[in-house]
């Protein structure tokens, strides 16, 4: 199977991931047009020995169908790692996010009136006061790389300052969260793989380190934050464990960070490839800017995909599929499925409706962060389009991963 210039599609490969994007979308393309989901063996990880392979779900009506019925479609066995994640990986990364109603549903009580749609908009002083000192440094620097001087520090300070984390531990939590998330890139983490489970393992341990002295502080005086409201929380009769706590808050500042953060570099790529979206937007920006945003994280996919494992065996749109079967939903090839979107691949700040999944398709595991992503998103985009017009993007540096459409670094210019 020959897609321009690639002999196989095969998404367990790095390589695959290096591609070029529009590459990978044709790649995705051609997958959706077959009858049947292909199964692909798993990918080599630092982690596990090799499982048993994986269903590539990449049609809309599959990755809908899987996230409505948590009950077949299961993320216990792991959602963010197509491997199953050994055990001594789960004191830090085996949150909500990995785990199944009804413990899934309390845990997540625990923290979502947080992030509703009210109290979120609560924060929109904090938010814009942000953006605006973000803007101002960056017309004082000049043309810069747009990720660390612009992109990474909206997220980093909204989701650092709802935890409660004091400004100096800001760089520690951004370097952890990145290793995190590094997926197979050399620039995070070692390609010995020995070597790169000790990284993320010790960036998971540093964080855990971090909530574990913050935890102390509020258990003796809570204060108005999440990790206050994590340590006084109370599930079944009982507090969270030490692990629990500490993948909880691992949990939300790597999600936190590492996804908006992506979704603002892709749109000044967007925004400088599409000028004329971009003279659409400025031109009425209050009423456009809302479906802006939900067509750049639409067309750029942040988070490419979840797992789920089956429970039962389980027929799903002509497909069958047995008990422990692996599925991996493509949110990015979801949100370009010819089926439900129109022209797919063009970029259309106008669109709608758009019900893209690029927050995960509705279900239990619903981003959590959605609303403040996208007040962060339309803050920030607003505040920079405004005030500096002219700036464009130059040659992105991209993640090595098949879990995050990630930019590395991102040269910006304006002024002329
Ligand atoms: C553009 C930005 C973002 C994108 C594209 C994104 C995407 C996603 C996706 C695809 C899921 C999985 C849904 C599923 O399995 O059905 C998810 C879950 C989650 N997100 Fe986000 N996210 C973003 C921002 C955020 C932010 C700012 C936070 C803040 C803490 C956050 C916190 C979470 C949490 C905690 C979960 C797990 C929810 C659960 O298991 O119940 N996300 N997100």
């Amino acid at each position: 199977m020959t897609v321009a210039g690639m002999d196989e599609i095969d998404l367990s490969a790095n390589e695959f991931w290096a591609l070029p994007l529009a590459r990978r979308a044709d790649a995705f393309a051609q997958l959706r047009s077959e009858g049947r989901p292909r199964f692909y063996a798993e990918p080599e990880v630092p982690f596990s020995e090799k499982g048993p392979g994986y269903y590539a779900l990449v049609r809309y009506a599959d990755v809908a169908e899987a996230s409505r019925h948590p009950d077949v479609f299961s993320s216990g066995k792991g959602a963010t790692s197509i491997p199953d994640l050994p055990v001594e990986f789960n004191e830090y990364f085996g949150s909500m996010i990995n785990i199944d109603d009804p413990r899934h549903a309390r845990l997540r009580r625990i923290v979502s009136r947080a992030f509703s749609p009210r109290l979120i908009a609560k924060f929109e002083d904090d938010v814009r006061r942000v953006a605006a000192e973000i803007v101002d440094d960056l017309l004082a620097t000049g043309p810069c790389d747009f990720v660390p001087n612009v992109a990474a520090r909206l997220p980093l300070t909204i989701i650092c300052d709802m935890m409660g984390i004091p400004g100096d531990q800001y760089d520690m939590v951004l370097t952890n969260t990145n290793i995190i998330l590094s997926g197979a890139d050399p620039e995070y983490l070692s390609e010995d793989l020995d070597q790169a489970v000790l990284q993320l393992l010790g960036a998971g341990q540093a964080l855990a380190d971090l909530v574990t002295s913050l935890a102390a502080a509020r258990a003796a005086a809570p204060a108005d934050d999440l990790v206050s409201a994590l340590v006084t929380a109370n599930i079944d009769g009982e507090q969270l464990t030490s692990a629990e706590l500490a993948s909880f808050f691992i949990l939300l500042v790597v999600a936190g960070n590492e996804t908006t953060r992506t979704a603002l570099s892709h749109a000044l790529m967007l925004f400088t490839e599409f000028p004329d979206q971009r003279a659409l937007l400025l031109a009425d920006l209050e009423n456009r800017i809302e479906d802006a945003v939900e067509e750049v994280v639409r067309y750029s996919s942040p988070v490419v995909f979840m797992r789920r494992t089956l429970t039962q065996d389980y027929t799903m749109n002509g497909q069958d599929y047995r008990k422990d079967d692996k599925v991996v939903l493509y949110y990015n090839s979801a949100n370009r499925d010819e089926a439900v979107f129109s022209d797919p691949e063009r970029f259309d700040i106008t669109r709608k409706p758009n019900p893209h999944v690029g927050f995960g398709a509705p279900g239990p595991h619903y981003c959590l962060g959605a609303h403040l992503a996208r007040r962060e998103l339309r803050v920030m985009l607003r505040e920079l389009l405004t005030r500096v017009p002219d700036i464009t993007a130059g040659e992105p540096d991209r993640l090595l991963s098949s879990f995050i459409n990630g930019i590395k670094h991102l040269p910006c210019q304006f002024g002329g």
